[in-house]
């Protein structure tokens, strides 16, 4: 199989149309977002151009399953992040300049102490692991990353959610002067926010990042904190958090807002769900050629499956 072509992507009248009438920039960006989160397609392969600079030290070259490492290079220059660029090889450099210290992340909603955290305090309160994730994006690419991070469960438990919390938000910056993506608004407001369930949140699988191969991360990677909850698509995985809230409600995601159809509020990795406009039943691993089967709940089913007992998971995706 082939990459997703661009044509596939975008409804063919958004398609057509664009081409004849939009150029430069603005239609790139345009056009992307009138296809969500599976835009940004890449003309090259990544891993060409650019500098990484070097990793840190690993504690393994294989994920659980034997699967290699993604290189550094295409950890961090391969990036999908629209605050800065729909262009994926230039997020790195989009982003370089962008000033993630000092930076503090707000705690609040519905828990018994509120709190807002300098980054200082999280390095200090919640020590790094290592964890080697695979992560599918929902344009059917996937990495194997080694993240560094605590459990976001551990945050969570400090503040104490009290009884009535049923879900978490996350809200990612708001500064259109830093992150010129965010000046435009084509139908989706910014900031980025995502949400999760409670019982997700607080599952250990799932991580609030502070970096990756052996490193603090970079701005392309969501600098100083992000999320990664390794058995959903990738867009759930919210960079450059400022704010975590306890809620009651479900809260409504950048890409369900726009695309309720197309991008579920669950976004479980699932083969046998197909996106309306391509298949999900295989993926492209970065750096490796020809295409690899998709597994349920990108491979963490034993851990994650009976967060979803009786759940039909064709309708709540
Ligand atoms: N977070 C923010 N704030 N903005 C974004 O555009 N893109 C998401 C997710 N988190 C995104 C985001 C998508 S679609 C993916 S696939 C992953 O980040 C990509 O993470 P990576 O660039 O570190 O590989």
């Amino acid at each position: 199989m082939r990459d997703i072509d661009p044509r596939e992507i975008t409804p063919e009248h958004l398609f057509l149309s664009r081409r004849s009438f939009i150029t430069g920039t603005a239609a790139i960006a345009a056009g992307a977002l009138l296809a969500g989160c599976g835009l940004g397609q890449s003309k090259q392969p990544p891993g060409t151009g650019g500098t990484a600079g070097t990793p840190g030290s690993v504690t393994s070259p294989t994920d659980e399953l034997g699967d290699k490492l993604t290189s550094y290079q295409d950890v961090t220059h391969y990036n999908n992040f629209y605050e800065f660029t729909m262009s994926k090889e230039g997020v790195a450099e989009a982003a370089k300049d962008f000033k993630t210290s000092p930076w503090t992340v707000k705690v609040d909603g519905l828990v018994q102490q509120p709190r807002t955290f300098a980054m200082e305090e999280i390095y200090r309160m919640f020590p790094d692991e290592e964890r080697i994730y695979r992560m599918r994006c929902v344009e059917a690419w996937s990495m194997v990353i080694p993240w560094l991070g605590s459990p976001l469960n551990k945050i969570l438990t400090e503040v104490k959610p009290t009884a009535e919390a049923k879900y978490v938000r996350f809200e990612a910056l708001l500064d259109p002067k830093q992150m010129p993506g965010q000046k435009d608004d084509f139908g989706v407001s910014w900031p980025y926010v995502e949400g999760l369930r409670l019982d997700e949140a607080m599952h250990d699988l799932t991580l609030l990042s502070t970096g990756l191969y052996g490193k603090r991360l970079l701005p392309q990677n969501g600098a100083p904190l992000r999320l990664v909850v390794p058995w959903k698509y990738g867009f759930k995985s919210i960079k450059s958090i400022v704010r975590i809230s306890l809620v009651a409600e479900r809260p409504v995601s950048y890409w369900t807002g726009y695309a309720p159809r197309e991008y579920g509020f669950y976004a479980n990795v699932n083969p046998n769900v197909d996106h309306p406009r391509w298949s999900q039943k295989s993926e492209r691993r970065i750096g490796e050629s020809g295409r690899r089967d998709t597994l349920m709940f990108n491979g963490y089913e034993d851990e994650v499956a009976q967060l979803y007992k009786g759940m039909d998971l064709t309708r709540d995706f």
